[in-house]
């Protein structure tokens, strides 16, 4: 039975959140019918308030997407892509959503080189040709059209009506739109759409998005339908048209979200759901786990100098097959070997146990021979055990920078996810190959991880997070955290992330993360380690055994918990 929000009770939620009346802002809380973990404390407050009409885990996670579409321009999007893994309590299923962007039909390999074969810099992450066909807005309906009660206009005219009336700029948000202030007001739509004073906005100040909110009430009414054959997708061609990008009217119209099969693995006692290709978080996540399963962790402390070695041992060998194995299924035969059992045992071979590796000599494996036939996240679930996790993104802050004239919201720069050019490393320093290279409606390799666990037939862990290649090792320790050292839950958010990624062949951890002992003795066995700041933005929701849904976000993403 679908139930109505009355449209009075939608504004007072807004005010009330306008007004700092909520008491949301909390890092971690537990509820005992639904919860919600994002990287905004008004985003996580939409979805509480979805709970509290009625609304189901679903119906909150739409209302959230779109509200961080609102609060948070940077990485929430209506212009971007995205990844969900979902189970639905009644039948227990677990199925993932893909609604990645796809490269517009005229995009061509070597599109990003000049006449030598070089790459051209910035043309595939700023401006309109960095931009892939956006997933987000028939991804969310996706979602809401499967398991969704609520109808779906109610849902969606919470984020136009935030966009309408404004929100508040936070502290970290005024500081990052100081910072890409200069590239940001290149382009004279996004000068416009962020800094409607022709300045940088201060903490405090109010940021109203009309526009968007013309976008948002157009997708409330008419559904997708009016982001990919109506009035936005004329403003979108026409921004193309404008500057000089590929995605064409036949593009958006033939856009579609797909339904795909998790991958699903155990760890220790856990059943882990993950992400599958084109979404590299999955397999790699599984991979890392696998490898390290077997090994004793009792004598080891998390983050002890053995844990961190071999984690990123464990990772080297991962991401090594990531650049050559992985890439959209609609395109590219990805072996089914990559979690196979013999297959992992053999790759465990290679884990050296004393001393650092050598990416340089480390090479993917064949897991071909054992085929068998076979940017900000949030995480929802409540009591009757619908559990949804959800990382959409635009990849880097503010996607390609270009925003839809008139429409109210930014661009991905997705295209830069594929290997552009073999061997040269993405934003997030990956490398890649064949698998990933640029074909017309492909859709590019990603790590995004949104992440089901799930002990026995009850849900335990929903989680994922942001960071480039880091989502998936962030996603790892917090369950090795969790499985193998037993960590509370505001623990394993607040112990310091190191990261491994075969290439470049270093050791990157939290600055500060480390001790000097710890660090020493990881140069000892042979590692480069190098301090970076703080990354990722893990929002977590647990669920005890009595039922109880204990929700974290990652301070780090002035993440936010809300529920009822
Ligand atoms: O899909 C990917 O893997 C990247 N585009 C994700 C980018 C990201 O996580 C940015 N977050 N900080």
């Amino acid at each position: 039975m679908r139930k109505a929000i009355n449209p009075g009770a939608v504004l007072a939620l807004v005010l009330l959140i306008l007004i700092g009346g909520c008491d949301s802002v909390k890092v971690t809380r537990c509820f005992t019918t639904g919860a919600v973990a994002s990287g905004s404390a008004v985003a996580s407050e939409v979805g509480s308030e979805v709970f509290r009409r009625g609304g189901n885990a679903f119906d909150a996670a739409v209302a959230v997407g779109f509200a961080l579409a609102v609060v948070k321009p940077q990485a929430g999007n209506i212009g971007g892509g995205g990844f969900a893994v979902v189970r639905e309590g009644q039948t227990g299923q677990v199925a993932a959503l893909d609604f990645r962007e796809t490269a517009p039909k005229a995009a061509a390999r070597d599109m990003y080189l000049n006449d030598s074969g070089e790459v051209i810099e910035n043309l595939s992450t700023v401006g309109a040709l960095s931009a892939g066909v956006p997933g987000t807005v028939a991804g969310l309906h996706a979602l809401w059209e499967k398991y969704g009660t609520m109808p779906w206009e109610d849902l969606v005219t919470i984020a136009a009506e935030l966009a309408d009336t404004g929100f508040v700029v936070a502290v970290s948000q005024a500081e990052m739109l100081s910072d890409y202030y200069v590239p940001l007001s290149e382009f004279p739509e996004t000068k416009t759409l962020l800094y409607p004073a022709g300045r940088p906005p201060q903490a405090g100040d109010r940021l109203v998005l009309k526009d968007l909110a013309g976008t948002l009430f157009l997708i409330a009414a008419e559904g997708p339908r009016a982001f990919y054959t109506g009035h936005t997708a004329d403003q979108i061609v026409a921004c193309m048209e404008k500057n000089g990008g590929l995605i064409t009217a036949e593009d958006l119209e033939e856009y579609l979200p797909v339904w795909r099969r998790p991958v699903h693995f155990s760890f220790d006692s856990l059943d882990v759901y993950g992400m599958p290709p084109p979404s590299s978080g999955g397999i790699i996540l599984g991979q890392m786990l696998k490898l390290l399963e077997p090994y004793d962790h009792s004598s080891f402390t998390s983050r002890s100098p053995e844990q961190i070695h071999m984690f990123c041992e464990a990772a080297r060998l991962a991401y090594a097959d990531r650049a050559e194995h992985l890439g959209d299924p609609e395109f590219y035969d990805n072996p089914s070997g990559l979690l196979d059992s013999t297959y992992l045992a053999e790759r465990r071979r290679k884990l050296p146990l004393e001393t650092a590796g050598v990416s340089a000599d480390v090479r993917a494996g064949n897991p071909l021979k054992y085929e068998s036939d076979q940017t900000t996240h949030f995480s929802v679930c409540d009591t009757d055990g619908n559990m949804v996790a959800i990382t959409v993104t635009l990849n880097a802050n503010f996607g390609s920078r270009l925003a839809v004239d008139g429409a109210g919201f930014l661009l991905n720069s997705e295209m830069d996810d594929f290997a552009i050019k073999p061997g040269h490393p993405n934003l997030w320093g990956l490398v890649g190959s064949e698998a990933n290279k640029i074909e017309s409606g492909k859709r590019m390799l990603s790590s995004m991880s949104p992440t089901l666990v799930l002990k026995g037939d009850r849900p335990f862990l929903v989680l994922g997070s942001r960071g480039g290649s880091k989502i998936i090792t962030a996603v790892a320790q917090a369950i090795i955290d969790c499985s193998r050292f037993k960590l509370p839950l505001l623990e394993i958010m607040s112990r310091p992330r190191f990261h491994h990624q075969w290439l470049p062949d270093v050791i990157f951890f939290e600055k500060g993360g480390l001790t000097e002992a710890t660090r020493q003795k990881l140069i000892d066995k042979g590692h480069e380690v190098r301090e970076r700041s703080a990354y990722g933005g893990l929002h977590m929701i647990m669920i005890d055994a009595s039922g109880l849904l204990c929700a974290v976000a990652d301070p780090r993403d002035e993440g936010a918990v809300a529920g009822y």
